[in-house]
Order: C-alpha cells, then structure tokens, then sequence
C-alpha cells in the first residue's frame, strides 16, 4: 500500500515568477510539505513541485439524463477506486463524485432521493434557479431511510451547476466524505457554437481530501475550514488523464470545503476561458491564472494540440498537480477552428431599485446574527433588481453563495481590488478576501423562500447563513436585518434614487 506521505515522490523543479513563490511559500504552513518548505529556504527563482512517482487514470464521470426517466439518488457509504488503492467514504448511488445529470433547458428533471446515510441529508442543486420545495435548504431535510422526489423545472441558459447535501451543521462532513456532483444544462445557444464535445468535453471534479491508512475519506471540522493533504479530481488521486493532440474543454468545479484553487497549466500555455457558474461569458478570454474558490465553475478551452508528453493542470498555491494530460500512444491529431468570436449575450442588469448590505461576521454570522432556519430575514419583490454589497472583518476567504437567482458582479474595492475575467457574465458564488468589498447586481425572477450563505462549509454549518423570502412583484421590500454595533439605524436597506 502507498502512502502519500512516503519518498516515493519525485521532484519536478520548475521556474516561476515571485508572485506565485510567495504565494507557494504562504501555502507551505497549511499544507505542511516539507519539500515545498525547503524550496522556499532555496530562493524565489526555483520551484518545487511535489509528483506522486505512480498517477492514476482519472475516473470519467457517469452521465443520468434525469429528463428522459425520472432517477433514483442514493447517498450512502460505499467504496471507490482512489487511484491504485480501494478507498471508502459516502457516495451518490455508490460513485464518488456521484452521476453527472444532464438536462436541456425547457425540460423538467425528476430525482428520487432515498436517504440510505445514518444521518438526515438533503439535496441542494447549486446553480439551478428552482422552487424552494426542491431547492434541498436545511429545513427541508431527509431523515435516514427517507425519501423525497426532487422536481426541477430547466428554465435557464446552459451552465454547469452541481448538487451537494445541505443539512444544516452537516454539510461540511457530508461532502467532505464524498458526497457532490455535477448537473450540467445545455441548450441549443451553446450546442450551435460547435465547443469540443463528446471525448473533448471533460467534466472535472476538483476537491481535496484526507483519508486514513485504509484509505478511507476523514473528515474533522476546523472553524476557520477544513483543509484536506491532498487532491482528487473527479473521485481519483495523483490523477492522469489521456488525451490527443486536440482542443479540449475543461469544465472545472471546486467542490471542496474550504480550499482556494490558483489554476495553472504546467507548461505556461494559457487557458481560454469561456464560461464560469452561470453559462457562457459574452466572448472568450485568454489567463494563464484563474482562481477557483469552493462552490465556483469554470470552462476553458485548452490547447493541447503541441504538445509533446504531457501537460499538468495544478494549483500554484499548494503546488500540487490536480490532473496530468498526458498523450496516449498513437494520439490522433484533431484540429479545430474555434472558438467563435462571439459566444452569448449577457445583458446587465441595471436599475437597482435599493441597496442591502451584508458583512460576514467572524466565523458564524451574516450581520451579527448566526442562522436561525425557522425565521426569513427580509423580503425581495420579485423581478426588482437589487445592489447587494459584501463585506468582511475578517475570517476570509468567504465564498459569498446566493440561491434562487445569479448575480453580476459590479466591484471589488480593497483587497484585490479587481474584478477577474472568471468573474463576468453570471455568478452564483463569489470571493470575498479578507479587506474586500464586493458588489453585485441580482435580481429574483422565481419567488419563494432562498438563502444567501458563506460556502466555506465550516462557516456555513457554523450559522454564516440567512434565510430571505422573494415575495410576488411589485411587493413591499422589508430591509435586512443588521448587526445592533454595527449600524446606527435598523435598516440596512437605502432608497435608491435616481435622477430624471
Ligand atoms: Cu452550494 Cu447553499 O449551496
Ligand atoms: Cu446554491
Ligand atoms: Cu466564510
């Protein structure tokens, strides 16, 4: 039995610029290798990368068309192929990560939920704008052996959104143990544009992980987020991937707990982004870095179409190689022509009829007050567009998640002060650093009961959670509650006037 701990690594030395030794060097105390510990002592011009001698073929992700058929979802303890090794941890009808869902927007998916853990669970369809009896919120839960059918009206543009349990105190041990999967919408917008397709679209689940000596996934909550000592991509370990020389589309989740991602590729080519949490970005972008917080997707076209052995997608900060695309023997040569220029139309929201506030407080409140599942904290007319504004003390990153609606971000003061390519067009989840200020414009199209909530999963089971009611139009909008010390008024909801 390998032990990830153990010599049998090797080094790959590799040249990068200060900016991510510094970031690398910052890491090294959280992930605690002594290899990447010992380059930073080496100087700012060499890196160390830590590689597993032996690399696993990733698992390919099982496709369920829950539009054609309604499906059956089981959550439940079962065993998986960690890469070289039989791990064990709680699965999706027995796969880790569980079936990729596919639905075409206009359609209806039905899910049979069968709750087959030892503990209550529901399930939340992250990015799927659907009614709050099937949006799987904490109040909804399953108790074990339970059932609940899951109906989700497809009424949005193409996206890749994914499904998590949200039982409240629960969440971060239940998808730390293996519990999450994807849910991609498509729709004939994007299927005309001719993307890579079929063995070039590849759906990867990112998370990291510890696992005891049998392998079997661990789980121990740390308030400031769980961190686990290694990386999984779609459920397997040290993870390769064969490819052809060919374009391919990556369609990236972070689903782990806590963890940050700085997405490179390894021979310093870029990524060219076309999408992120809520479909397509209006025209494709070129980075050679993208940030991935927990709960954020993204697509990109890489090109692999030169290269010689093998490309590693990895993560700057901790230095690890998440996946290694590596040329199979006799790979085919497959040219492709795209992307188009012009790839969807985002129209910005505009309008704002008021301004709300939220500050994310230590590592368990929204405006001084942790979760309380019985009560709603303010009410939205539905179809008003609405600035909500992010801020921290401190405690960060926080994942700022909104249900029932995307977002555009408008700004990001202080801290990084920017907003990022990945961060255009449609979000559902978006970074708060610590010293940030974020800005966003939403509005609610569906009315019923949603939340908005940190996804850093130990801040979010910790209470970093509220409940809000989206009320019929043209109802009266009732301001967000703030904290007492920190606000002069009750209201944190100003009128927003404009001129004319
Ligand atoms: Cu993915 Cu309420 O969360
Ligand atoms: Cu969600
Ligand atoms: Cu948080």
């Amino acid at each position: 039995m390998q032990d990830r701990q153990s010599p049998d690594s090797e080094s790959v030395h590799q040249t990068v610029d200060r900016r991510h030794f510094l970031r690398l060097a910052g890491a090294a105390t959280v992930a605690g290798s002594a290899a990447v510990v010992g380059a930073a002592a080496v100087g700012a011009a060499t890196r160390v990368v830590t590689l597993p001698a032996n690399l696993y073929p990733m698992r390919t992700v099982t496709v369920v068309d829950p539009t054609s058929a309604r499906r059956a979802l089981r959550p439940g303890p079962t065993t998986f192929d960690i890469g070289g090794a039989t791990g064990s941890g709680l699965g999706f009808n027995g796969l880790i990560p569980g079936p990729m869902f596919t639905a075409t927007n206009g359609s209806t998916a039905t899910i049979d939920l069968t709750n087959d853990l030892a503990e209550a669970t529901t399930v939340h369809w992250h990015g799927l704008v659907v009614p709050t009896a099937s949006d799987g919120q904490p109040q909804d839960t399953v108790a074990a052996a339970g059932t609940r059918t899951y109906t989700l009206p497809i009424n949005q543009r193409a996206s890749l959104n994914w499904y998590h349990p949200h039982p409240h105190m629960k969440t971060g041990s239940q998808v730390a143990l293996g519990l999450s999967g994807l849910f991609v919408v498509r729709d004939a917008e994007e299927t005309a544009l001719g993307l890579p397709s079929g063995a070039y679209e590849v759906p990867i689940v990112l998370r990291d992980f510890t696992a005891d000596k049998k392998f079997g996934l661990t789980y121990s909550a740390k308030s400031s987020g769980y961190l686990g000592t290694a990386a999984l991509a779609n459920g397997t370990r040290s993870a390769y991937h064969l490819v052809d020389k060919a374009v391919y589309r990556l369609r990236l989740l972070n689903s782990s707990n806590a963890r940050v991602y700085a997405l490179q590729l390894s021979n310093g080519a870029s990524f060219t982004l076309i999408g992120n949490d809520g479909g397509l970005l209006p025209a494709p972008v070129t980075v050679s870095e993208i940030a991935l917080a927990p709960a954020e997707r993204i697509d990109v076209l890489v090109d692999l179409r030169t290269i010689t052995q093998s490309v590693h997608l990895r993560d700057a900060t901790s230095g690890w190689s998440l996946v290694e695309f590596r040329l199979r023997s006799g790979a085919a040569s497959v040219s492709y022509s795209g992307p188009p220029a012009t790839l969807s139309t985002v129209t910005a929201l505009s309008g704002e009829k008021r301004t709300r506030t939220f500050t994310f407080d230590g590592m368990t409140q929204i405006n001084g007050t942790a979760f309380n599942m019985t009560t709603t904290a303010f009410t939205v007319p539905q179809g008003d567009v609405e600035r909500w504004v992010f801020s921290t003390g401190g405690n960060g990153p926080h994942p700022v998640h909104v249900h029932g609606a995307s977002f555009q971000v408008q700004s990001r003061t202080g801290g990084r002060a920017t907003i990022y390519p990945w961060e255009r067009g449609w979000k559902d989840t978006v970074l708060l650093n610590d010293g940030e200020r974020v800005e966003v414009l939403i509005r609610f199209n569906v009315e019923g009961r949603f939340m908005i909530h940190c996804h850093k999963l130990e801040h979010e089971d910790g209470g970093m959670m509220m409940s809000f009611l989206v009320g019929p139009a043209g109802a009266v909008a009732t301001p967000t509650p703030m904290a007492s010390a920190s606000s002069t008024s009750t209201s944190s909801m100003s009128g927003h006037h404009h001129g004319g």
